[in-house]
């Protein structure tokens, strides 16, 4: 039976462009996955999109001068390039600015009205009396009351990580110079998570034994030492979500950007199932207690998904299927959270305003997709903080990409093409000898080990379990050596070639969810008609908010996650190289670079 596997990876706030921090922190493990489970014949549901309401997005929007909605295109549009050059196959990568987004996030919101999961409440807010209007979140910034970071946002400080309090912040200035800031009351609704707090640590424990340590640690952990409190979900803001009562005052609030942002994980699976003409398949994700759902995300949105946003889903539930979809069923909670922790550059921290980033569109203009998915896989900040290192990618593209795997890849197919015209040796499978057996035996376990750790998305152990198999395959030709025997024994090197094509066959498979493009490539060289993976496209979707693009995704059929299916005499494909050597004249260059 194939499972239901919802791929959920963070909305990138429109106001920046993507930078490989943030394709090694979420896309790109997002994408591994999903094409791991695709290649197992799962039924695969990617989705994201772009995070176009905030204060972050309104910021960039006076910072550069124009209208909210131009500086939102313009940053969506550049993520669906990226995505594209980068093969992060979203089936639909959408933005939260869209009628059906906003229908969805007010349905949650009465939802949980319903259900007495929401409160009204007088707070004091920033106000600055020169600009007559709050000023929420980012448009204030100040010294944090918990860690003395003096460069803390009003609502969440980078420095110790913590969400906080915006009327608590010490020091507070405007970001846009409104002149001196005071309290003034204002009523918003509060979302009670003091009331869904057993829920909450209930379901975070019954997901220990699966979540990481980080992940555990900054949920469960935070909620046993200082609980659940009740947050504000809405906001004095012109730009956003309007929220859903009919009193007179709620005109001018919105609802708050992280509190519909997360719904958008639902909203873009309801909009994927209209757009794509099966209008109630997002319910196989969403109300399918069997479904089992991944969140990828960075370690700065921690709380947000493994507190709030199940908080959300198990406070509106079955009151929001009841107003949405007319039927009483629960919605499905995450099962996983595997979020990582930051990728450094050089040394530093990334930092977009500095330009000390390596910027995704850039890169791709020098660098080929699958070299960069994989120095940003075996990089990936699972555990611990990492660093890009431009010498290290160097020295990792040329020393393993293309002298253990490129290379054998290469060798033995030019090998196979020269002296076989063009073919898989036709030999008997019945003469492969012990080392030959052996050797596909050993790969043929791969499919074992490499997956449960893809399953269990351990990306850099599954990459480094599959180039020690490379290396298996390069130790068992050095010792077969079929370039002298061609000469002498061309039986027996037609053994050895057709054992080693069989066992690139199948390591072309588990590096796949790394290396999507060379190994397609490989794939046609070697005589394959169907491709391994679907194709992206971008099409234009229609709603009463105007008409945005979706990236999207169609998929093969079938399961793939096998060993080769290679057939002795099969037809192979004029090979060319799979990965280019880089030269070490690169890393200065591309150090030059940076700070500028
Ligand atoms: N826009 C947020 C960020 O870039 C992430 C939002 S994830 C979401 O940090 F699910 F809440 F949308
Ligand atoms: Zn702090």
């Amino acid at each position: 039976m194939p499972e239901n596997i919802l791929i959920a990876i963070a909305w990138p706030y429109a106001n920046a462009e993507i930078h490989v921090g943030n394709i090694t922190g979420s896309h790109l493990p997002g994408d591994i996955v999903a094409r791991y489970h695709r290649l197992k014949g799962n039924k695969v549901l990617m989705v994201s999109g772009t995070d176009s309401h905030g204060t972050p997005v309104t910021l960039a929007a006076d910072k550069e001068g124009k209208p909210v909605e131009e500086v939102y295109k313009k940053y969506h549009n550049g993520f669906l390039e990226l995505f594209q050059g980068f093969g992060i196959t979203y089936d639909l990568f959408t933005t939260t600015h869209t009628e059906n987004h906003f229908k969805v996030s007010q349905a949650i919101f009465l939802a949980l009205m319903r259900n007495g999961y929401l409160f009204k409440q007088t707070s004091k807010q920033w106000y600055s009396p020169a600009a007559k209007r709050f000023l929420p979140d980012r448009y204030v910034e100040g010294t944090c009351y918990l860690c003395g970071f003096e460069g803390a946002r009003s609502d969440q400080c980078d420095n110790c990580g913590n969400v906080l309090e915006p009327e608590k912040l010490l020091n507070p200035r405007a970001k846009t110079g409104d002149g001196a800031l005071e309290l003034r009351e204002t009523e918003h609704f509060y979302l009670d998570l003091s009331k869904l707090e057993p829920e909450v640590k209930k379901f975070l424990k019954e997901r220990a034994a699966h979540m990481r340590e980080t992940v555990l640690g900054e949920s469960l952990g935070k909620i046993e030492a200082e609980g659940l409190k009740p947050r504000p979900i809405t906001r004095d803001l012109d730009w956003g979500i309007p929220v859903p009562v009919d009193e007179p005052g709620w005109e001018g609030k919105k609802l708050y950007v992280w509190f519909e942002a997360v719904i958008g994980y639902l909203s873009a699976a309801i909009e994927w199932a209209q757009v794509s003409g099966q209008k109630d398949a997002w319910r196989e994700w969403w109300a399918n207690p069997r479904a089992r759902q991944f969140y990828f995300i960075g370690k700065d949105n921690i709380f947000f998904h493994t507190s709030l946003w199940p908080a959300q889903l198990m406070g509106a539930g079955s009151a929001f299927m009841q107003i949405f979809a007319g039927e009483e069923t629960p919605l499905t909670l995450p099962f996983d959270v595997p979020a990582n922790q930051f990728m450094n550059l050089e040394g530093k921290k990334i930092s977009g305003s500095r330009n000390w980033a390596v910027w995704g569109r850039d890169a791709l203009t020098r660098y080929d997709a699958d070299a960069l998915r994989y120095y940003l896989t075996v990089n990936m900040p699972e555990a611990k903080d990492s660093d890009w290192d431009w010498a290290e990618f160097v020295a990792r593209n040329n020393n393993e990409l293309v002298a253990t795997w490129g290379n054998l890849a290469n060798r033995m197919l030019s090998f196979a093409y020269k002296h076989w015209e063009g073919h898989v040796p036709a030999v008997d499978e019945n003469a492969l000898r012990p080392a030959d057996l052996e050797l596909l035996a050993a790969i043929e376990n791969g499919f074992h080990t490499v997956g449960a750790e893809y399953e269990a998305v351990h990306l850099r152990s599954a990459v480094a379990e599959t180039m020690k198999l490379a290396t298996a395959v390069n130790q068992y030709l050095d010792l077969n050596a079929p370039w002298s025997a061609v000469k002498t024994d061309k039986d027996s090197a037609a053994l050895t070639v057709f054992t080693a094509l069989k066992a690139i066959d199948s390591l072309k498979v588990l590096f796949s969810p790394v290396l999507p493009f060379t190994a397609e490539k490989l794939h046609t060289f070697l005589g394959y008609e169907t491709p391994l993976f679907g194709e992206q496209y971008i099409e234009e979707i229609h709603d009463a908010l105007g008409t945005h693009n979706g990236l999207r995704y169609r998929p093969v059929e079938g399961v793939q996650w096998k060993p080769s299916q290679l057939k002795p005499g099969q037809k192979l494909k004029q090979p060319s190289p799979l990965f280019k050597k880089l030269d070490e004249s690169i890393v200065e260059e591309e150090r030059a670079r940076l700070g500028k």
